[in-house]
């Protein structure tokens, strides 16, 4: 069966700067060291809509942290957004600021879903997940059986007990889960799961580096290209177009001109003329620096955009391929 998305709503990317204020209504434990939160409109109305594989941006501190949580919920369910963060003691301090700081009743500021790793029409379905990269996939899945489409799930982890939802999704869909903990010498084998994969299966990966790496590279060996979500940088990065120079960008809300040194970033020379800007990541792999492009020619490096979708570029590692830009700024 080929798969119809239920509700093709797009946030625009005009609104992609804007901020808001939410309220963490729940916050559960659901697996060691991962959290489950919560998020609802003060005044009790409707988010807005997002599809299956969107993320939004919690904003921390005063500094503006930014950091994305794949939207794991009910979409259907305008009412609440649902996130689950794994404690990262190593981290960059957002998964902290959830797991100390944040409490029932607790505001929060947030920037809309988007998303880059949005189902696809297909006819089959492979879901390949490591510890915490689980979360993308529990509205997609949702989505597909609703639908009636052939999928599977492969979902790996350190234990039982640090693997979230694992339970519930064995106990929902049956034998269309494969649980791979660790502890139980339970070993994930890409290259045996893709091998058993029908043909023009489409592959959804999210989890540790190292596992999409080497998702990617056995998926290549089957000429299948998987569709794959980081929220950190992959070990090669796609080639420059060009060699850094100097270039201007014209910040078109205020007429302001910039000047881009080689070394220096559209963000951080954005940033340092007090222009209104947002990065996380800082490697093209979020996309929370997206941008829309009004005039001049992009030197894409990002991981985010593909294709067609150029348009907008990522500003935290992208640059110019010609003297001036003019940016949504
Ligand atoms: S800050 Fe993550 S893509 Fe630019």
């Amino acid at each position: 069966m080929t798969l119809a998305h239920e509700k093709p709503e797009v946030v625009p990317a005009h609104n992609l700067s804007d901020t808001f204020g939410l309220l963490l209504t729940s916050k559960k434990h659901v697996a060691d060291g991962i959290v489950a939160i919560e998020l609802q409109d003060p005044g009790g109305g409707d988010l807005p809509p997002w599809e299956p594989g969107a993320h939004i941006e919690l904003i921390f501190g005063e500094a503006g942290i930014v950091r994305q949580y794949s939207l794991c919920g009910n979409p259907l369910d305008r009412s609440r957004w649902m996130i689950a963060v794994l404690r990262e003691d190593m981290g960059r301090g957002g998964s902290l600021a959830i797991h100390d700081h944040l409490v029932e009743g607790s505001a929060v500021q947030v920037r809309p879903p988007r998303n880059n790793f949005a189902l696809v029409p297909g006819n089959s379905f492979a879901f390949i997940a490591g510890g915490i990269g689980i979360t993308p996939f529990l509205p997609m899945i949702a989505q597909l059986e609703r639908a009636g489409a052939d999928w599977q799930l492969h979902y790996a982890g350190r234990s039982p007990s640090s693997m979230a939802f694992a339970d519930q999704l064995v106990s929902d869909y049956g034998e269309k889960v494969r649980l791979y903990p660790k502890s139980q010498q339970q070993i994930l084998g890409v290259d045996g799961v893709v091998a058993s994969l029908p043909d023009e299966t489409e592959v959804f990966a999210c989890g540790p580096i190292r596992l999409l790496n080497e998702i990617g590279d056995v998926c290549a060996a089957r000429h299948i290209t998987p569709h794959v979500e980081r929220f950190s940088a992959a070990q090669s990065a796609p080639q420059p177009v060009g060699e850094d120079t100097t270039f201007e960008v014209e910040l078109a809300r205020t007429g302001t001109t910039i000047v881009v040194e080689p070394g220096q970033s559209i963000l951080e020379a954005a940033e340092a003329a007090g222009a209104d800007v947002f990065g996380s990541c800082l490697e093209g792999v979020c996309g929370t620096c997206e941008t829309r492009v009004l005039g001049g020619i992009p030197d894409h490096r990002d991981f985010v955009l593909e294709g067609s979708q150029k348009d907008t570029m990522m500003i935290c590692v992208s640059r110019a391929a010609c003297p001036r830009l003019i940016l949504d700024i």
